[in-house]
């Protein structure tokens, strides 16, 4: 029999475990729409008495351009981020592009690869120049692909040691390097900082940078990694006000080139002009959604006309 001592060591190791979905559900009970880019089945998250998601449903197509408004507390953030798993939902299922987040068989990393994410606060790294900081996830992610396939070819050369010649087992081609991989995402970065027109910054450290530059760098920096999709959380909130045209005019080009996006903003012509739906949330819930002429002009819930007097 293990002594309480030890026994109360693995009750504490088992409630420091904290898997990416503590309720471990791999099985929905509603199968997903297979159409959706996005999409939240019931989905609830509480801080400990909290209940900040209150049961959500909603599907994202591709090409669609939400705009989440909403009172400040009202859960819009954490939305946004259980949509990428940067939260683990009390309860629900996410899908993205057909995958089950929630199943602890999906690679997270992979899935969020192709889901960019700006925050209000630029969330630059202020140690690399600007060019390091548009190329460093596209080379991370591309060099270890390209450490897998190897390491892949390196176990066939050594299993095809035991095997006849004619049962020798084909290597996978490389055609890369990692000076190729490095080159290219350089090449690549240049092209997404001539577009906003800051390609004499790629040298320069953030810290040396107005705020709607920096912006105008974090998102170029999600558009290095070609999502499919784009979440934006208050990207002009942090940004002096002369500086928020140039960032909203960027996410404007992107809108208006196809790019499905998700868009916290408090930013209401803003929403009005691109959205092609808008999700007023409040308390934790969507209670109202629709094209924005509707939200904006003829507005049914009471919570959304309350909230559309105080910031319109
Ligand atoms: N990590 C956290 N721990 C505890 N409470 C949190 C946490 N994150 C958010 N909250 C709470 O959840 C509520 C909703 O937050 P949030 O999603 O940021 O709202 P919004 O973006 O609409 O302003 C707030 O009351 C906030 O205090
Ligand atoms: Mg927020």
């Amino acid at each position: 029999m293990k002594s309480t001592d030890t026994a109360l060591k693995e009750e504490k190791k088992v409630k420091e475990y904290k898997p990416r979905y503590l309720n471990k559900r791999t099985v929905p009970e509603e199968p997903f729409d297979t159409e959706a880019l996005l999409e939240v089945q019931h989905l609830s998250k509480t801080y400990g008495s909290l209940k900040v998601l209150d049961n959500i449903s909603e599907k994202i197509y591709k090409g669609e351009k939400i705009a989440v408004i909403g009172p400040s507390g009202s859960g819009k953030s954490t939305f946004l981020r259980c949509l990428n798993a940067l939260e683990d939902p009390t309860d629900g299922y996410v899908f993205f592009d057909g995958h089950n987040l929630c199943d602890l068989k999906v690679d997270i990393n992979v899935q969020r690869q192709s889901m960019g994410m700006v925050f209000q606060n630029f969330n630059l790294f202020n140690n690399m120049t600007v060019l390091k900081n548009i190329t460093f996830a596209p080379v991370h992610v591309k060099k270890k692909q390209l450490s897998a396939l190897k390491w892949l070819n390196f176990k066939t050369k050594f299993l095809n040691l035991f095997k006849k010649k004619d049962c020798k087992a084909p290597l996978m081609p490389i055609e890369t390097s990692v000076k190729k991989i490095k080159a290219e995402a350089e090449e690549n970065a240049i092209r997404l900082l001539k577009r906003i027109g800051l390609e004499e910054k790629a040298g320069v450290y953030p810290s040396t940078l107005s705020g709607g530059q920096r912006q105008r760098i974090a998102i170029v920096r999600a558009l290095a990694m070609n999502p499919k999709v784009m979440l934006f959380d208050e990207p002009t909130s942090a940004l002096d006000p002369e500086m928020v045209g140039e960032v909203l005019s960027l996410i404007k080009e992107l809108a208006d080139e196809g790019m499905t996006m998700v868009i916290v903003t408090h930013e209401m012509g803003f929403a009005r002009e691109i959205a092609t739906r808008v999700l007023f949330m409040d308390g934790g819930n969507v209670v109202e959604q629709g094209p924005p002429e509707k939200i904006f002009t003829s507005p049914e819930n009471d919570r959304l006309k309350d909230f559309l007097s105080k910031v319109l």
